[in-house]
């Protein structure tokens, strides 16, 4: 029977994902990889594309349809012609497409193998405009064993415009430390505007990677944190580095800002209590992203608690397990309207 759709998850969440799946009436599914799995659904793919458009789910990171499944026994070739044929006619063709093929397991075929010619097939035959950065229609491509599956969709359709949600940013000489793409990614899932010139508070901020983000941004940062910033921060006029844990700052009548960032490494709970006491000092229009690490064990329940204490302080506007998050997930929040 064809699968409804491929969804992807952090290996490490696989069970909270299959939970996710579960909820939305997944009716059995089949592992491709680590983390990867075809999906069967009583109903069709794109009635639950947009249910999560409008409400993502944390662990699931990525989904995609699967409209013909092929054998790949015959040989790349014949998989891209028939894919032209079938696909051909389901592409809108005023609208930038691309292909995004992945290959599972130890296949002896690259994803570019498929990308190039079936991505020049398509757009001659359809008279779409091939567009890998910028596609509004995306046809996936997974290979795994014996099977091609192929599907068709919105790039908004997929929780992630990339595939399989691995987000990649090319890394900057000047970085100072990975965790800057954690904040990267999470402005862009989220669609996060900084507001113009904003007053930044940067909790648990060493050695500064986030605070190099919010400064491009035009940022004022305020980074709090005890360990020492990385050289090219301290002497930036734009940064003030509070050699501070963040419940020091708390008791010395801190100012109020328009973003709060918290990437302290903290227990979950432990970070959500303090960042709750810091919900008074984000002004009315302003937001705050904060990470939550996870325990090994029993993550779920550390993570629904930790949810429902940042509840009773915020609005909870996302949380999302991004590609760059390791044992964590990212909490977009907002002030909470009070009635
Ligand atoms: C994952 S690192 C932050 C990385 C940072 N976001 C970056 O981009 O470079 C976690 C930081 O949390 C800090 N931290 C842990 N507990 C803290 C607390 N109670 N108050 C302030 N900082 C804390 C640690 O000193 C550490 O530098």
């Amino acid at each position: 029977m064809t699968p409804t759709l491929i969804a992807t998850a952090d290996p490490d969440f696989a069970p909270a994902a299959v939970a996710e799946l579960q909820k939305a009436g997944s009716q059995g599914s089949d592992e491709l990889a680590p983390g990867i799995w075809a999906v069967q659904l009583p109903g069709d793919f794109f009635a639950l594309a947009e249910r999560w458009r409008q409400q993502p789910p944390i662990f699931v990171r990525h989904i995609c349809p699967v409209q013909t499944v092929l054998p790949l026994a015959e040989g790349v070739e014949k998989v891209v012609a028939t894919a032209v044929t079938f696909f051909t006619h389901l592409l809108e063709p005023d609208w930038p497409f691309s292909v995004q093929t992945r290959v599972l397991g130890e296949l002896p075929i690259k994803p570019f193998d498929i990308n190039q010619p079936l991505g020049d097939k398509l757009a001659e035959a359809s008279g779409a405009p091939l567009d890998v950065r910028r596609p509004f229609q995306i046809l996936s491509v997974v290979l795994a064993g014996e099977a091609a599956y192929l599907g068709v969709s919105l790039a908004t359709n997929n929780l992630s415009d990339w595939a399989g949600g691995v987000r990649r940013f090319a890394r900057d000489k000047d970085q100072v430390s990975r965790a800057e793409f954690k904040l990267l990614e999470a402005l862009e899932v989220f669609t996060i505007e900084l507001p113009p010139r904003g007053r930044a508070l940067d909790l648990g901020a060493a050695p500064g990677g986030w605070t190099r983000v919010l400064r491009q941004k035009e940022q004022y940062v305020t980074a709090v944190d005890p360990a020492w910033l990385h050289p090219s921060l301290q002497k930036d006029k734009g940064v003030r580095h509070l050699r501070l844990t963040a419940e020091e700052y708390l008791a010395d009548y801190p100012d109020t800002y328009d973003v709060i960032v918290n990437d302290m490494r903290l227990d979950a709970r432990d970070s959500a209590r303090l960042m709750g006491e810091y919900g008074r000092y984000l002004y009315p229009h302003g937001l705050a992203l904060i990470t939550l690490k996870l325990p090994e064990k029993r993550y779920g329940a550390a993570l629904d608690h930790a949810l429902n204490i940042l509840r009773q302080h915020f609005t909870i506007a996302g949380a999302r397990q991004l590609f760059h998050n390791r044992s964590e997930v990212t909490v977009y929040l907002k002030p909470k309207i009070s009635s």
